[in-house]
């Protein structure tokens, strides 16, 4: 690819429970970032609360965009553009970024750039500190398995911004299966980290949970785990017997890391990619992460652990890629709640 125009980029993230921004450089290097979460709010009420969530966004946008200008010693006026998540996510959280990031841009004289949020939490893959030597960036054809809260999804990229969906869940997204199960085994919001602490004095053998068939061959399926677990433990209540939280986690968690990584395996193969992204909030599971990083075959791009949940550093990097290919949008985009990737 010829070298594309550099550029400075203010992003915005509110799709869900996280205010954020960030500035980043050329998409890759990321000089500022803020993440304010609603973590502890929402694990009151064991889940995220939209009129309570677009709320805490109204409170904390302007604060957290002020300090990530602020921590980048840069202002508005050294930006080249602004990016900001338009979906898919809660509407009234979207709009709440979506509405700063077209002041700021009206003020400022600024394009607007609006980004899909699963494609910035693919592109997370590319960011890296400011500071740090510049790792090597992901090579294409690039096999993305993005899986977060709300998706699940293998995505096949033979260049910037060229998405081709192989496969999807059928039902729950993995973060959704990880949040769920946790809930029935009385573990904390969110469910994915709670899973993974509990997993760790786990027996991950004790319990032989299924590995979904799904009719599509790149297609996952998360519910029948989801329910094994629930006939489980209504089989231990059964007999009079506690909970043995940490084996149900953990053989819960290999049952789901051993469907991701097996399928996103033989898509590699099969499509011939030349190197893998695993992104979203899932991919800061440490057992998916060793599972990728033991594999010799292909090499792999995680992002790290603060870029793999909602954040806006991703989606500057993606609103870089859309800057500097042609792809500003304009004045009167909208918040698109649905909207898939391809
Ligand atoms: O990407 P993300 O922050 O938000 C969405 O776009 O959905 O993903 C949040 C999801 C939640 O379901 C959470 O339980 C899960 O990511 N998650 C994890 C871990 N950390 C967050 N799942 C498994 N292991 C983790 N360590
Ligand atoms: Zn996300």
């Amino acid at each position: 690819m010829t070298d594309l125009k550099p550029a400075r980029i203010l992003a915005i993230e509110t799709s869900c429970d996280e205010t954020a921004a960030a500035v980043i450089e050329n998409g890759r290097a990321l000089i500022s970032s803020v993440v304010a979460s609603q973590m502890e709010m929402h694990a009151r009420f064991g889940g995220v609360y939209p009129e309570v969530a677009s709320r805490q966004h109204v409170l904390a946008i302007v604060p957290v965009v002020e300090q990530a200008l602020a921590q980048s010693h840069f202002t508005l006026n050294d930006m080249d553009a602004i990016a900001v998540t338009r979906g898919p996510g809660l509407a009234g959280s979207l709009v709440v970024g979506l509405n700063a990031a077209k002041g700021l841009a009206l003020g400022a004289g600024l394009p607007l750039i609006g980004v899909n949020h699963l494609e910035g939490h693919i592109y997370s893959a590319w960011v890296h500190d400011a500071g740090e030597q510049t790792p090597s960036a992901p090579q294409f054809p690039v096999l993305a398995l993005l899986v977060s809260g709300g998706h699940t999804e293998l995505n096949w990229m033979t260049d910037h911004l060229t998405y081709r969906r192989l496969g999807s869940t059928a039902d729950d997204a993995a973060g959704e299966a990880f949040d769920k199960v946790a809930r029935l085994l009385g573990l904390a919001y969110p469910g994915g980290p709670s899973i993974q602490q509990a997993a760790e004095e786990g027996d991950p053998t004790r319990f032989k949970f299924p590995r979904a068939r799904t009719n599509s061959e790149w297609d996952f399926s998360f519910s029948g785990i989801k329910t094994a677990v629930l006939h489980e433990t209504h089989r231990l209540a059964k007999d009079g017997k506690s909970l043995p939280v940490p084996d149900l986690a953990a053989s819960f968690q290999a049952a789901v890391v051993d469907t991701l990584f097996t399928k996103t395996m033989s898509a590699a193969r099969e499509f011939d990619a030349k190197e893998i992204v695993v992104a979203g909030g899932v991919s800061a599971n440490r057992a998916l992460r060793t599972a990728f990083k033991a594999q010799t075959e292909f090499p792999v791009h995680i992002p790290r652990l603060s870029l793999c949940t909602d954040n806006a550093a991703m989606i500057g990097a993606a609103g870089y890629f859309r800057y500097a290919l042609g792809h500003v949008s304009g004045m009167e985009i909208e918040a698109q709640p649905t909207w898939p990737l391809s």
